[in-house]
């Protein structure tokens, strides 16, 4: 324990050090206030045994300015005999502290030191287990306190640091390319870039140059020498999403690049020293992508170095209230709401419901909950339609002509058309959100341009004529 001790008394400060020194603690000294601390603000320690009367600034001041920097330490104040009645205003003001009359009693010095010693200590574990609690249940964008994404954490922190290749697993929706995001963030490349490639989302024939770039020529359509992603991710970690969609002869060229750290432009004749961390995904069961001829094995154990496996969401629902607040404050954020919370009757809701897109789905079930809510707690009611199955389910004879005259419901019956649903669906939506389109087909999950369509196509626009170039263009 480090003590600091302050008197403007030279003689009765040194005393001080070597009695205190001789009881095993570590000692520094003070001749005021102001040089006090400057002491404080270079260093830390764990106890403050002040002098109250200083010249320049006092013991009290000297705790004030402690206390308003959030720095005070557990403090003693020495007061000469007598002066403690003056004091005893200030001492309903700075609690937390201790007092001592001069003469100093060394016994009860000594007590007392232990006594703040046991305070210091015990603010120090109440901080290391807050950071603790924090770091567990938050890693980068991920959220989670489950037993099973405390292992996924603790893996990300011990290969992100390393230059290993990794592939995550999981369904779709499991937060994979978050996983990738947070191995990039806490690894020693973290400053360099981060490119994603969705091996599923490109077309076979561009995605070997969408990686390894081409030269000038290399191809009908390669006017200009262009990067791939490969080069772009120089000095940084380049993310093959979607591994399992990539063809077989590309898997076979990765998996070369990945032994020798080179690599060529399509067309080009010099070796590009790749300086690249890989990271794969495949939301596949890779054995059985490797069975189905999909995914090379030599490549599945070249990049299998670790293997990261993302949990479903239904086998970790004690992790949605915590997500859920996670994403209350993103989606606050993003639409300029208000909700302050999410009710239990909510999280009851959510607890109920088999997630079969995972946290992506729960994420649009959030998203779609908030805007709706606005300002107030979210509630069973702001969970969209096809999620209230189970509550409709339980309810013998739905009073379904009631409830269509409430608002915000709309009234469907059997005998009706698709389309007439939709149209009602619509029409109540544009209802609720004052007739703001925006808004209204970010509820219902589409586009304002689909929504347009559907305007006009149910004839719900009054204006539809002068928009109708403008979309079809
Ligand atoms: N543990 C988590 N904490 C908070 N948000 C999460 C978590 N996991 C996933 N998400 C959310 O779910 C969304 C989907 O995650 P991500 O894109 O990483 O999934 P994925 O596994 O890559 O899915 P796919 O296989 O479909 O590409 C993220 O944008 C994020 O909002
Ligand atoms: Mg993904």
């Amino acid at each position: 324990m480090r003590v600091l001790i302050v008197d403007d008394e030279s003689s009765h400060r040194d005393y001080l050090a070597e009695v205190v020194k001789g009881w095993g603690f570590e000692i520094e000294t003070a001749g005021d206030g102001e040089e006090a601390l400057a002491l404080m603000n270079n260093s830390s320690f764990d106890i403050l045994l002040s002098d109250l009367m200083m010249p320049k600034m006092d013991g009290f001041e000297l705790l004030r300015r402690l206390r308003a920097q959030g720095t005070l330490p557990p403090a003693i104040l020495m007061t000469a005999f007598g002066s403690l009645e003056k004091a005893l205003h200030t001492i309903h003001e700075l609690d937390g502290f201790w007092f001592l009359e001069k003469p100093i009693d060394l016994t009860a010095l000594e007590l007392l030191l232990k006594r703040a010693g046991a305070h210091r200590r015990l603010a120090i574990e109440n901080e290391e287990l807050k950071r603790q609690l924090s770091f567990t249940g938050v890693l980068g964008n991920l959220v989670g306190q489950a037993s099973a994404m405390q292992e996924v954490f603790a893996m990300i922190r011990q290969v992100a640091p390393t230059s290993a290749a990794v592939l995550i697993t999981g369904e779709s929706g499991t937060g994979k390319e978050l996983v990738a995001r947070a191995l990039h963030s806490n690894s020693r490349r973290a400053q360099g870039p981060f490119v994603a490639i969705n091996c599923a989302a490109l077309p076979e024939a561009l995605i070997e140059s969408e990686i390894f770039g081409h030269e000038k020529g290399a191809f009908t359509g390669a006017v200009e020498r262009r990067a791939g992603a490969m080069e772009n991710a120089q000095g940084g970690t380049l993310f093959l999403d979607e591994l399992g969609e990539m063809p077989a002869a590309m898997q076979a060229k990765l998996l070369r690049v990945l032994e020798d750290l080179r690599f060529r432009r399509i067309g080009g004749k010099v070796e590009i020293q790749a300086d690249v961390r890989i990271l794969a995904a495949t939301n596949r069961d890779p054995l059985k992508a490797i069975k189905d001829g999909k995914l090379r094995e030599d490549l599945y154990y070249r990049l299998n170095v670790f293997q990261i496996h993302l949990p479903p969401l239904r086998e970790r629902k004690e992790d949605i209230p915590l997500i859920v607040d996670a994403m209350l404050v993103m989606m606050n954020r993003k639409h300029e709401t208000k909700v302050p919370s999410a009710s239990p009757a909510f999280l009851d809701a959510l607890a109920e419901l088999p997630w079969e897109g995972n946290v992506r789905e729960l994420r649009n079930v959030v998203e779609r909950a908030v805007i709706i809510a606005g300002d107030v707690p979210l509630e069973p009611k702001h969970i969209g339609h096809g999620y209230r199955r189970p509550a409709a389910a339980a309810d013998p004879k739905p009073e379904r002509s009631e409830a269509a005259e409430q608002p915000g419901r709309v009234g469907v019956d059997v005998g009706m058309t698709i389309d007439e649903a939709e149209r009602l669906l619509i029409e109540a939506t544009l209802e609720h959100t004052g007739n703001n389109k925006t808004r209204a087909a970010s509820i219902l999950g589409i586009s304002t341009k689909t929504l347009h369509v559907k305007l006009r196509q149910y004839r719900l626009e009054e204006s539809a004529a002068g928009e109708e170039e403008a979309v079809d263009a």
